[in-house]
């Protein structure tokens, strides 16, 4: 019956999850270190991510994502306005041969024309939007105009007031492309994209915008809007709701807001003393939790919010101060720089105010009360379907002793719960398994952390041991129940 259970509570989960605002991933490629991109599309389904952003249309990392459910946002960049702005055979030819091979195979649902128009170098914001139409024009004719949603990102840099929120007002110097775009996202109900760094507002102001504001940290001090005397509990809200109060008064108040870029750094230069792998999981942990939670901000309760958090990996190419090229989540060698619970439903003690108790990760073991019956169900389910490297718990080997139950569902329960997004589903075990802070590693029995390298023995030469493989009956069993709440949710999130 703890099956039932356990399929039963991942049902919930996963339907849960869906229905909340969206969480998608950045993947930015300025690094000359990064794995191939069908090992990072690998990495992005390990951690069951289900939304990402791209900056390009580059053909090996669409044709990655083909057959994955993955929904990708692809980009065209700045330096392409010019010519897409001026004939529509550009832009005809540049669908044809880097978006219609491989959709819908590879399902591409958002494309960006520009980014952040407003920060760069070369003037290119006048091109934007003849830019943005000949792209609909040439979806349109592929009939895909209803698939594939157009935008444009932009910095907070558009705005020429962003505080308090309800004074949020854009640059009137924009106006001349702003005007028109914000027409074009309503004819096409598409959504005004913006990128939103709390960081910055921190590090350029520590003494007006504090850690705790900027990190969602309940220890926070509440900024009140004196115009509408609305409340805000951290910085993120108040930026949206800038936006918001900027899009009401030029009369756009139903466009929705889709946040295409935030996150935190984990390194920077000395002076960027907020810049630490504890705050960027702190910022990404109480992000993920607001965005599920369809919290909404303090000017649209409830609003459904869809964000992507920046970054994939850290960059080594780009310029600019040392936290630029480290807003990665992972090193390019792929192990975690700090765990994310991407389901934002964890217990809630992983925080306390900007601090991280378990700034050193979390181990999930077997726990005390667990029945034998359910905590041999759930080893043989991690050596078995679960893919868990169990060589470790066979006999002379390090995890061996002591040789019981408990032990050994232990150290399976981690390596499961550690390769599979270190989030609370994975510590489930139908209930038996338990999440804690304390490293249950002891002399040469190494339990696997957040960020550590997938297994530290050499399975290759090893006998394999009948006790621990599952039965064919259990594999079967598993497999399919197992499966099925995966398939349902599917069904519900479409
Ligand atoms: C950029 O170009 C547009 C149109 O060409 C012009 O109106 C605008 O003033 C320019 N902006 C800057 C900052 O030079
Ligand atoms: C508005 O934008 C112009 C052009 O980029 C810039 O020079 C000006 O400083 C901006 N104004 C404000 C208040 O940010
Ligand atoms: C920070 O606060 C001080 C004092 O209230 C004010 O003079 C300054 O303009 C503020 N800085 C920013 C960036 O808001
Ligand atoms: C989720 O939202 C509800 C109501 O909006 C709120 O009471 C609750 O505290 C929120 N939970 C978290 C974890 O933020
Ligand atoms: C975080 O920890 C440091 C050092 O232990 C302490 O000085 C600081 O007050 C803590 N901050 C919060 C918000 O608890
Ligand atoms: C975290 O790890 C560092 C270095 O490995 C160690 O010095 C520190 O004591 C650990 N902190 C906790 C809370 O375990
Ligand atoms: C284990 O059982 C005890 C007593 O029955 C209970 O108080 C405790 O909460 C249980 N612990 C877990 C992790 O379920
Ligand atoms: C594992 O053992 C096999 C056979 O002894 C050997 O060929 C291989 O190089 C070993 N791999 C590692 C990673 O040690």
């Amino acid at each position: 019956m703890a099956h039932v259970a356990f399929v039963a509570l991942l049902f919930l989960l996963l339907v849960g999850h869906c229905l909340g605002g969206k969480v998608g991933i950045c993947y930015g490629r300025n690094a000359d270190d990064l794995p191939a991109p069908d090992k990072v599309v690998q990495l992005i389904q390990q951690q069951s991510l289900k939304y990402v952003r791209i900056y390009d249309t580059n053909i090996d990392v669409i044709k990655a994502f083909a057959n994955t459910g993955v929904e990708l946002m692809v980009g065209v960049p700045n330096s392409d306005l010019l010519p897409f702005a001026q004939y529509q055979s550009n832009v005809d030819t540049w669908l044809k041969n880097s978006i219609l091979p491989y959709y819908p195979a590879t399902m591409i649902t958002y494309i960006t024309v520009g980014a952040e128009v407003t920060e760069s170098p070369v003037n290119v914001s006048a091109l934007v939007v003849p830019a943005m139409r000949n792209v609909h024009t040439a979806l349109k004719k592929a009939g895909l105009h209803k698939k594939i949603t157009i935008s444009s990102t932009h910095s907070l840099g558009i705005l020429s007031r962003s505080f308090p929120p309800s004074a949020g007002a854009f640059n009137s110097s924009y106006a001349y492309f702003l005007k028109p775009m914000l027409e074009f996202l309503v004819e096409n109900q598409a959504p005004f994209m913006v990128d939103l760094y709390p960081y910055y507002a921190y590090q350029n102001s520590p003494s007006n915008v504090s850690l705790n504001y900027a990190l969602f940290s309940p220890q926070s001090q509440d900024v009140i809007d004196p115009n509408t005397g609305l409340v805000y509990t951290n910085m993120f809200d108040a930026q949206i709701d800038s936006i918001f109060f900027a899009l009401m008064a030029l009369n756009f108040k139903t466009l929705k807001i889709m946040v295409t870029e935030t996150g935190w750094p984990n390194k920077g230069a000395a002076k960027e003393t907020g810049a630490t792998p504890d705050n960027a999981q702190t910022y990404n942990t109480n992000l993920i939790r607001h965005v599920v939670n369809d919290s909404g901000t303090p000017a649209k309760p409830g609003e459904e919010i869809d964000v992507y958090i920046f970054s994939l990996f850290n960059e080594n190419r780009k310029p600019g101060i040392e936290s630029e090229r480290n807003w990665g989540l992972f090193f390019p060698d792929q192990s975690s720089i700090y765990s994310l619970d991407w389901t934002g439903r964890g217990n809630v003690d992983i925080m306390t105010g900007g601090n991280i108790t378990n700034a050193n990760g979390t181990w999930c073991v077997a726990s005390a009360n667990a029945s034998e019956t359910d905590l041999q169900n759930g080893l043989n389910w991690a050596c078995g379907p679960g893919n868990v490297d169990c060589s470790a718990i066979q006999p002379s080997q390090p995890c061996y002793q002591p040789d019981t139950l408990a032990s050994h569902a232990s150290y399976a329960f981690n390596s499961y719960y550690q390769q599979n997004g270190a989030n609370d589903v994975a510590c489930d075990f139908g209930g038996t398994g338990v999440r804690t802070t304390k490293d249950p590693s002891y002399d040469t029995c190494v339990y696997m952390a957040a960020g550590s390298k997938m297994s530290t023995t050499n399975s290759s030469n090893l006998p394999v041991q009948s006790g621990f493989s599952p039965s064919r009956f259990d594999k079967n069993f598993y497999l399919l129940f197992s499966m099925l709440p995966i398939m349902i949710a599917a069904c519900i999130c479409h």
